[in-house]
């Protein structure tokens, strides 16, 4: 096959920066795709931090403003890796010089900046991704095509956690660098569009569209230091968030995420309970499925772990050989390879801006509930 080039341009060398720059640039030896990734320039603020990340990962060129990377005519996409008050910004701008685009999740901070995306690329009919990198966790694709297999039957239930403890002392600050997602301002939300938004996506994904929700939400410290002013503010995020869902196939829905739960650092759980089957999931054992299946002989019946590990199981066939498994980095190699290949066929890649609008929108709505206390439909 004759390979085509795609120059990337990166923005942010941060966290997200280092695990998209991996699957870019490992990619390749994996998997077969007509269009092959080339690291063209990375985009950061500090040029002497800019070049050093450069020299590490293999960038070509490096650009200190991303309006510059933007107006580059060597740059195919975009892949915006910067905390979230700079997505609507960087991708209306992406979309109208004709780039394609890979954005971070949350797409936005809220429905409001979220629909100015979905109008920028649509309208300019640009090839775009969010990267709910979760979805291409072998066991969680697998989990899909169980139930899309309908081998679950009716689903009843769908529960997910995120759960983390890094925000319990009073004395951590909020904003800036490695802080921000602390800071309303530039984060939108707390755990409810940083964490809950990958178990929102999940589940659209899994059990299909949520109807209402009703949620509540606390912030257990209510003041800290602002990094960037020095001084004491209030704190804008949520902290924790628990909330119930009504999903439009007539399930029901528990999600609960929180900073707070000590002893976790990112206990990232679903369990879904059909009719016939239930499957449970866990970021901490990301390579295992665990199965129960009513239909069973009933002396065998019982819970089934599955190391997700065969070639015929999702993304399997294109790693080393049935047994060994693989880990987090490789969702995002998979995330660029899906969308390698829709390049070629010209097609957006899942979750597209709309598909991840609707996980913004669910988020809108818990948070609004959580404020006036009552169920919210989910806006369409
Ligand atoms: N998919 C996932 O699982 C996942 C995990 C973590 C973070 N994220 C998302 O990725 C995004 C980045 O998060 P992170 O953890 O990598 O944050 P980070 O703080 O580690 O990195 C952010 C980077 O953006 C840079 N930056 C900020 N403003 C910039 C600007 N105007 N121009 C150029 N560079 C700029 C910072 O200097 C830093 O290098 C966020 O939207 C976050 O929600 C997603």
């Amino acid at each position: 096959m004759t390979k085509k080039k795609l120059n990337v341009g990166m923005v942010g060398y941060g966290f997200m920066g280092r695990t998209h720059s991996n699957a870019f640039r490992k990619v390749s030896n994996f998997f077969d795709n007509e269009h092959v990734p080339v690291l063209k320039a990375i985009c950061g603020r500090n040029e002497a931090n800019t070049r050093g990340f450069a020299d590490k990962w293999g960038y070509e060129s490096i650009e200190t403003d991303w309006k510059k990377l933007i107006e580059r005519k060597d740059i195919d996409v975009i892949d915006i890796c910067t905390p979230n008050d700079s997505h609507m910004e960087i991708a209306i701008a992406a979309a109208q010089a004709g780039k394609m685009i890979m954005c971070e999740k949350p797409l936005a901070r809220d429905a409001a900046e979220g629909e100015k995306m979905v109008a920028a690329v649509e309208g300019a009919k640009v090839l775009n991704t969010v990267w709910y990198n979760y979805r291409r966790i072998p066991a969680v694709s697998m989990a899909k095509q169980l139930i899309d297999e309908g081998r679950l039957g009716k689903i009843f239930h769908y529960r997910a956690n995120f759960l983390q403890d890094w925000t319990i002392s009073a004395d951590l600050p909020q904003g800036g660098a490695g802080l921000w997602r602390l800071d309303a301002a530039a984060a939108g939300s707390g755990v409810t569009g940083d964490l809950l938004a990958h178990c929102i996506d999940t589940a659209i994904w899994l059990n299909g569209s949520i109807k209402n929700v009703t949620g509540m939400t606390e912030t257990f410290v209510k003041e800290r230091k602002h990094t960037l002013t020095g001084k004491v503010e209030k704190v804008g995020i949520d902290d924790a968030c628990s909330f119930l869902a009504r999903f439009q196939n007539g399930s029901l829905g528990l999600f609960e995420s929180t900073r707070y739960a000590r002893g976790h650092k990112a206990l990232y759980t679903f369990e879904i309970n059909g009719e016939n089957a239930s499957i449970k999931w866990d970021l901490h054992d990301l390579h295992r499925l665990e199965w129960y299946d009513y239909r069973d002989e009933g002396k065998l019946r019982g819970w089934k772990s599955i190391h997700i590990t065969d070639s015929d199981q999702p993304y399997m066939k294109n790693w080393w050989v049935p047994g060994l498994q693989i880990g987090y980095e490789h969702s995002f190699v998979h995330q660029v390879a899906d969308f390698l290949a829709n390049v070629a066929g010209n097609k957006s890649t899942s979750p597209t801006f709309r598909e991840a609008l609707e996980t913004t929108r669910v988020c809108d709505s818990v948070l609004a509930s959580a404020k006036s206390g009552s169920w919210m439909d989910v806006a369409k």
